[in-house]
């Protein structure tokens, strides 16, 4: 088992209010490949080709969006941390740092990537066909607070989302359980508010189970209205 690393004081979460404990302390960071993707979000990929998707909780280096680009899909990747948060967490060696920092601003340069949270998204309303998150949406949003987290990211996800546009978030569960890391439940009120908003919302188990062994993942899927 994977030894948990010591909260590092530079990074607490009165300075990065979006990120959760948890996060900030494990720093779990990954790039999944595409396959990985739309294993998980229940797609094909060529049913994205030609359209704009936003991946929230991206990670650094963007594997996905950069496996969907060779495809002709076009991918706007948002994450709130930056290789320099990595390094300073120990997660990355200064050579990597090094490389990382010079893609991330090329990224960011050309629109590909914005250092945001879910919860504050600066993008234009009705943009994108799709969103998707895998394992940072709502998985690592903070505890303290939390419905309140989870309903200001889904909420700014619908809002740049085309009328019609879809998000797929993975994983959630479907019942509150504070003892589990990441959380990753969506509240009630957070699926009303969606539904009284015009979104269809449903939340259909996947067949990947849990890996402390208590039963299955599921995955939300919204459609924004048309
Ligand atoms: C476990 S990684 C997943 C990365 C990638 N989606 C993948 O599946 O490989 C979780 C990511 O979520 C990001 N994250 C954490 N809190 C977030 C938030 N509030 N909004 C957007 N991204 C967040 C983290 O910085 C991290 O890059």
């Amino acid at each position: 088992m994977s030894e948990t690393k010591p909260l590092n004081t530079e990074f607490t979460l009165e300075d990065n209010p979006h990120l959760g404990e948890i996060y900030l302390r494990t720093m779990a960071h990954t790039d999944r490949p595409i396959g990985e993707y739309v294993r998980y979000l229940g797609i094909s990929s060529e049913r994205l080709i030609g359209k704009l998707v936003l991946d929230l909780g991206s990670g650094t280096h963007r594997k996905f969006a950069r496996d969907a680009e060779k495809i002709g899909v076009q991918v706007v990747s948002v994450d709130p941390v930056s290789p320099k948060m990595r390094l300073n967490h120990g997660d990355v060696s200064i050579t990597a740092f090094e490389a990382y920092t010079i893609q991330a601003q090329a990224d960011i340069a050309a629109g590909k990537l914005v250092r945001a949270a879910a919860q504050e998204l600066p993008l234009p309303d009705d943009t994108f066909d799709e969103a998707f998150s895998v394992f940072a949406v709502p998985y690592w949003l903070p505890k303290i607070d939390y419905d309140t987290h989870v309903t200001k990211s889904l909420t700014e996800t619908v809002r740049v989302l085309k009328p019609g546009g879809g998000a797929r978030l993975y994983p959630v569960t479907p019942i509150a359980n504070p003892k589990r890391i990441g959380g990753g439940f969506v509240p009630e009120e957070t699926v009303d508010l969606l539904t009284s908003a015009g979104c269809e919302v449903s939340m259909p188990r996947t067949s990947q189970p849990k890996s402390n062994g208590t039963g299955f993942w599921h995955r939300l899927i919204i459609k924004k209205a048309a």
